[in-house]
């Protein structure tokens, strides 16, 4: 046993999801599977698109375990992604390669989008399969982390089509016609509710909620589209799964990371990488386990700065219970002998 192993007690990021331990600070990385590892790329060279992948269980599971063969981390995040949600409801998602994602014609409404639970949870099928081939690999003291989109950030892939700097369209939809939309965005709780207990079934741990678009809505839009949303989802998943860990990523919401975490009561947030920690610490509430934020452009320049920082963070967040993150996903660039030694790092001088 190494010294760094020594210092584990078991399923680490449950233990401080759950006991809001503050004795160890586990790790693990956004998009930790992806473009940044040569054997990713391999893989990618030698199979279909993007998310044929994702609806491969065979290799969406060696893709999902392909970080945690090269390093220590302590949890695996399921190969999906949020946009599964949308191609399984029937607006057709392709993914071209440097354009992102492109979504096919928005035609569904509040009635028609899960009009067919049966269709929608067999397109997602492969997704739970590959949950079960992965816990079955997965050693004991790893945890496996589920994840959806929250409403928000979905409707606006769906409605504005693909990426956008601006969301007039979906704004302007919830201004318009706040009832309309909001029937909409409940439609997509239902679904995200369906995704996330069945990934549950399938053998995840912990859910964590992506809202990477939280940050660009007034502070009334941000209660109503971002906030209310979420409560319906983790208040449905604590009613069936109590015992199931929930971490919230209102990405960008700044001052708004506070109520969300109170009216929410996810067990943890993910901070992005604009919120100052010593402002996480003394501000959101204790009883939430704190997540992050390690910027993804030091980690890619690496050396002194990024261990300055990661060393920062963990001290800030010293005395709550906190697992250590980037403040968003891991960026193409990024040089795997970095995150080597972040993780090494973070092994070594937390608590
Ligand atoms: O974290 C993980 O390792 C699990 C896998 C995961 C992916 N996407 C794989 C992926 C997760 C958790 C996501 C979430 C996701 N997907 C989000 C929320 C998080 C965030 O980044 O804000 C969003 C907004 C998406 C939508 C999405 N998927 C975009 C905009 C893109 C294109 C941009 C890009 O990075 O290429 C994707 C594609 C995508 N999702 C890739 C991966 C590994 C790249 C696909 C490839 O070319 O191989």
């Amino acid at each position: 046993m190494s010294p760094l192993d020594s210092q584990k007690s078991e399923k680490t990021i449950i233990n401080v999801l759950s006991e809001k331990s503050n004795s160890i600070t586990p790790i693990w990385l956004m998009r930790q599977a992806g473009r940044y590892l040569p054997e990713y790329r391999q893989l990618r060279l030698d199979t279909g698109g993007f998310l044929d992948l994702c609806y491969t269980p065979n290799l969406a599971s060696k893709v999902t375990l392909q970080p945690i063969k090269r390093f220590d981390l302590d949890a695996a995040i399921i190969f999906s992604d949020i946009l599964v949600i949308p191609d399984a409801l029937g607006q057709k998602v392709s993914f071209e390669k440097g354009n992102g994602p492109k979504l096919g014609p928005m035609t569904l409404n509040h009635e028609t989008l899960l009009k067919n639970k049966d269709k929608f949870l067999s397109h997602l099928r492969p997704v739970y399969e590959s949950i079960r081939m992965v816990r079955k690999e997965l050693s004991k003291d790893r945890t496996l982390i589920g994840f959806a989109g929250a409403p928000w950030t979905i409707a606006t892939y769906m409605i504005e089509g693909g990426p956008t700097k601006t969301f007039s369209k979906v704004k302007a939809w919830s201004y318009k016609d706040p009832e309309g939309f909001g029937k909409f965005i409940d439609g997509l709780v239902e679904a995200i509710i369906l995704h996330l207990k069945n990934q549950i079934d399938a053998g995840a741990e912990v859910i964590q909620i992506f809202d990477s678009w939280a940050g660009v809505l007034s502070p009334d839009s941000f209660h109503k589209w971002v906030i209310e949303p979420t409560v319906k989802i983790v208040e449905s998943i604590k009613r069936s799964n109590p015992n199931i860990p929930i971490i919230g990523f209102p990405r960008g919401a700044g001052v708004g990371y506070v109520s969300y975490v109170k009216e929410t009561m996810v067990d943890g947030i993910s901070l992005d990488t604009t919120i100052p920690t010593s402002w996480a610490a003394k501000n959101i509430p204790q009883k939430c386990t704190l997540q992050g934020n390690l910027d993804p452009d030091i980690l890619i320049n690496g050396g002194k700065p990024m261990v300055d920082q990661a060393l920062n963070i963990l001290h800030d967040l010293s005395n709550r219970s906190h697992i250590f993150n980037l403040g968003h996903g891991i960026l193409p660039d990024t040089p795997p002998d970095n995150v080597k030694m972040l993780i090494e790092v973070v092994h070594r001088y937390s608590n």
